[in-house]
C-alpha cells in the first residue's frame, strides 16, 4: 500500500502522524492521511467521504483507529469489483499483513471487527461456501406471509405500550425492540425471551457494570436453545441449522446464531429508525404516500440508497498484488467498502435528486457472494412495522422540530438517537396481547405455509436476570465490543 498524497488542509487529515504511526513503516507512506474515526469524522462522515473521493477518487488511503493504515473503497463500480472478486480480495482476515507481523496492539478496538472468527463471514472458499449455505437455506425457509404475521403481532404489542400516552419516544419504544421481538421468533426462541434479549442487548450498548453478564445471558441462551432443539426441533433457523446437510457441530450453529443476531438487530433498528424519520418529515414523502405515488417498500428503499444502515463495512483483505480504482494494493492490505459513498456516486448517480422509485441496485446489502442473505426480512420488518404503526397512529407526528433530532455515529454506522412524537391518546386495542394470543395463525393455514407455530421452550428454562457468572474474556469482550463499536 503506498500513500502517494500530501496534507490537505480543511478536513480531518491526520496531520502529523506520531513516530510509531504504522504508515510510516511502509515505503512512499506520507502524512495528511484521512482518519476514519474521531469526532470530526463522525460528525459528518459524508462529508468525509466525498473529500475523500475528490481528492482520491474510487480508492483513497486512510487510518483507522491506531492509525493503522486501510484503503476504503468509495467508488459504486469499485466496491462490486472488490465485493465480487474474492480471490483477489478475501474475507480471511488472517491474511492483513499487519496481523502477521505482529503490529495490531492487542486492545485495538479494531479487533472486534476483524479478528478471524471461526464463521462464514471470515471464510472463502469450501468451507465458507458450506456454513453460508446452511444460514441461507435457513432463512430462506420463511416464507413472506409467515413473518409478516409476527411483525404485526409485535407493533400491536409495542403500540400498546404507549398509545394511552398521546406520545412516544418511536425510536427508544418502537424501533430498538422490534426487529428482536422478531428474531426470537426467526431463531425459535419463547416470546418472553424477546425483552430480556432486547434489555440484554441494550444493557451491552449502554456499557454498564452489567453488560458483561448481558453478554453472558445471551450467548448462554444460544447455548441453551441449541441445545434444546436437538430434544425438540421447531419451524425456526435453530432447527435448521442443526439439520442441514453441512453437518454444523453445535458451535457452528451457536456461533452463526450470534451472527445472525449481530448482523440483523443493529442495522433492522438503523432502517426502521431512518425510514420513519423519512415517513414524518419529508413532505414529498409524506404526500407521495397519501397520493399513492409512493409505496412504503419505495420509501425503505429510498432510504437504503441515502442512508444505508451500514455505511461502511470491513473487510477485506488483499490476497495477491492487484489493482482497483487506480491504486495499486499490495498482498496482506485490508479494504473496506464504504456503502454510502457507492450510493452517491457521481459516476452512476450523477443527479442525486432524481427519484430511484423501487429502484434495488443499491449497495446496502454489499454485493457479490456475501451479500446480505438477510435482506428481505430486513426489508419486511421495516415495511409492515411501519405499515402497521401508522395504521394505528394514523395523525402521528414529530414533537419537536426536525433540525432538532440528534444522530450518534460510529465509523460503521449513523443512527438517531431518538424520534419524539404526538398523537390522539386511545385504549389499547390489543391490551393484553402476548404470545400467541392476539394474532394467532390465520384460519385454515398451517405450519407448512411458513407460518411459525410457537416455539417450544428449552429442555431448560432460560435463566432469569443476567447471570452474574464470569464469562471467557475473549468472548465477552468480542460481543460487547462489536455492539459498542456499531452503536458508535
Ligand atoms: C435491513 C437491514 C440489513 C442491512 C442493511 C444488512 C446489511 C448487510 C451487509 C452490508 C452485510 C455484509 C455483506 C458483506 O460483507 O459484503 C450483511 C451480512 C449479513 N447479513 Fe444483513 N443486513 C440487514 C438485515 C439482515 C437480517 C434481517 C438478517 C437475518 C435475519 C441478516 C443476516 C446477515 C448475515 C447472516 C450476514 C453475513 C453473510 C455472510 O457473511 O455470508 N441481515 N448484511
Amino acid at each position: 500500500m503506498t500513500f502517494p498524497f500530501p496534507e490537505q488542509p480543511g478536513t480531518t487529515w491526520a496531520a502529523t502522524p506520531p513516530p510509531e504511526c504504522p504508515a510510516h513503516a511502509r515505503p512512499g507512506a506520507a502524512d495528511g492521511l484521512a482518519r476514519l474515526f474521531g469526532p470530526e469524522a463522525a460528525a459528518d462522515p459524508m462529508g468525509l467521504y466525498e473529500r475523500l473521493r475528490a481528492r482520491h477518487g474510487a480508492v483513497a488511503p486512510v487510518l483507522l483507529d491506531g492509525d493503522l493504515p486501510a484503503w476504503l473503497v468509495l467508488g459504486y463500480r469499485e466496491i462490486l469489483e472488490v465485493a465480487g472478486t474474492p480471490a483477489r480480495f478475501s474475507r480471511d482476515s488472517r491474511n492483513w499483513r499487519w496481523f502477521r507481523e505482529g503490529r495490531v496492539p492487542p486492545d485495538s478496538p479494531l479487533l472486534p471487527m476483524i479478528a478471524w472468527q471461526p464463521v462464514c463471514l471470515f471464510l472463502d472458499g469450501e468451507e465458507r461456501n458450506r456454513l453460508r449455505l446452511a444460514v441461507t437455506d435457513s432463512l430462506d425457509r420463511f416464507n413472506r406471509r409467515g413473518i409478516r404475521r409476527h411483525i404485526t403481532r409485535f407493533t400491536h404489542q409495542l403500540v400498546d405500550g404507549f398509545i394511552e400516552r398521546g406520545e412516544a419516544d418511536l425510536a427508544e419504544e418502537f424501533c430498538e425492540h422490534l426487529p428482536m421481538l422478531v428474531l426470537t421468533q426467526l431463531l425459535g426462541m419463547p416470546d418472553e425471551y424477546g425483552p430480556r434479549l432486547v434489555a440484554a442487548s441494550r444493557d451491552m450498548v449502554a456499557g454498564t457494570a452489567t453488560s458483561v453478564a448481558s453478554n453472558a445471558f445471551i450467548v448462554d441462551t444460544l447455548m441453551e436453545l441449541v441445545r434444546s432443539k436437538h430434544t425438540t426441533r421447531g419451524h425456526d433457523i435453530t432447527s435448521w441449522l442443526i439439520d442441514h446437510s453441512s453437518r454444523l457441530t453445535d458451535e457452528e450453529v451457536w456461533n452463526h446464531l450470534r451472527v445472525v443476531l449481530i448482523a440483523a438487530n443493529e442495522t433492522t433498528v438503523n432502517l426502521l429508525k431512518s425510514t420513519l424519520r423519512m415517513v414524518l418529515t419529508d413532505p414529498r414523502c409524506h404526500a407521495s404516500l397519501a397520493g399513492g405515488q409512493m409505496t412504503l417498500p419505495d420509501v425503505v428503499e429510498q432510504v437504503l440508497w441515502s442512508e444505508p444502515p451500514l455505511m461502511t463495512i470491513p473487510g477485506r483483505w488483499a490476497a495477491v498484488d492487484t489493482e482497483v480504482g487506480g491504486q495499486k494494493i499490495e498482498a496482506g492490505d485490508m479494504l473496506l467498502l464504504s456503502l454510502a459513498a457507492g450510493n452517491h456516486d457521481p459516476a452512476v448517480r450523477p443527479d442525486p435528486s432524481i427519484p430511484l422509485h423501487g429502484n434495488r441496485s443499491h449497495l446496502a446489502f454489499s454485493s457479490g457472494p456475501q451479500e446480505c442473505p438477510g435482506q428481505n426480512i430486513g426489508r419486511a420488518i421495516a415495511d409492515t412495522g411501519i405499515d402497521t404503526l401508522m395504521a394505528r397512529l394514523p395523525d402521528v407526528r414529530l414533537r419537536i422540530p426536525e433540525e432538532e433530532l440528534r444522530w450518534t455515529s460510529g465509523w460503521m454506522t449513523r443512527h438517531l438517537t431518538s424520534l419524539p412524537v404526538t398523537f390522539s391518546a386511545s385504549r389499547p386495542a390489543h391490551s393484553g396481547a402476548t404470545a400467541g394470543t392476539a394474532f394467532e395463525r390465520p384460519p385454515g393455514t398451517t405450519p407448512h405455509d411458513g407460518s411459525l407455530p410457537a416455539a417450544e421452550p428449552p429442555a431448560t428454562p432460560p435463566p432469569g436476570p443476567p447471570p452474574a457468572a464470569p464469562v471467557p474474556r475473549g468472548r465477552t469482550s468480542w460481543w460487547a465490543a462489536l455492539k459498542a463499536w456499531l452503536r458508535g
